[in-house]
C-alpha cells in the first residue's frame, strides 16, 4: 500500500475560519477527508502542529514513506530547520500553498524550503492538496 504523510503547519488547524476570503472555508478536516475520498487506497497520514519541532519529528517519520506533501504555512518564508529536514530525507517532496503566495506580501514569494523538495503548488485552493497528492500517487505510488 502506497503510503503519503500530509503534514500541515503552524495556524492550518484554523483554516475554514481564518481569513476566509484568502483561505477558502474549508476546514482541515474536511482536507483531509477530501483527499481520502480520491484516494481511498492510500495509507494517509494527515496531520497538524503548530510547534516547529514537533513538525520537524513528523518529517522525520516520515522517511520510510513514498511521498510528503508538506503546508508548513509562515515557517515556510523563514525555517531553515525544516529545510534542513526536508534535506535530508530521501523521499519525493511536494510544497503546498492554498493561496498563491506569489500574488500576495513581498515576504511571502520567498519560500526556503522550495529549495529542499521536488515541486511545489500554489493557488489552487485546497485543490492543491489532492494535485500534489496525485502526483505523488503517480509518480511514485506501489502499484500493488
Ligand atoms: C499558506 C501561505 C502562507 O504564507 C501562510 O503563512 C499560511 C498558509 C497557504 O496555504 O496559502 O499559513 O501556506
Amino acid at each position: 500500500m502506497t503510503r503519503i504523510f500530509v503534514l500541515n503547519g503552524v495556524n492550518l488547524g484554523t483554516l475554514g475560519t481564518r481569513r476566509p476570503e484568502v483561505y477558502g472555508t474549508t476546514t482541515l478536516d474536511e482536507i483531509e477527508r477530501l483527499v481520502h475520498e480520491e484516494f481511498p487506497n492510500l495509507d494517509l497520514e494527515f496531520r497538524q502542529t503548530d510547534f516547529e519541532g514537533e513538525m520537524v519529528g513528523f518529517i522525520k517519520e516520515a522517511a520510510d514513506s513514498d511521498g510528503l506533501v508538506i503546508n508548513a504555512g509562515a515557517w515556510t518564508h523563514y525555517s531553515y530547520a525544516l529545510h534542513d529536514a526536508l534535506e535530508a530525507m530521501d523521499v519525493a517532496k511536494v510544497e503546498v500553498h492554498i493561496s498563491n503566495v506569489h500574488s500576495r506580501e513581498e515576504w511571502r514569494r520567498v519560500s526556503v524550503i522550495s529549495p529542499a523538495v521536488d515541486a511545489a503548488v500554489a493557488g489552487m485552493g485546497v485543490y492543491g492538496y489532492v494535485a500534489a497528492v496525485g502526483y505523488l500517487v503517480e509518480r511514485f505510488g506501489r502499484r500493488e
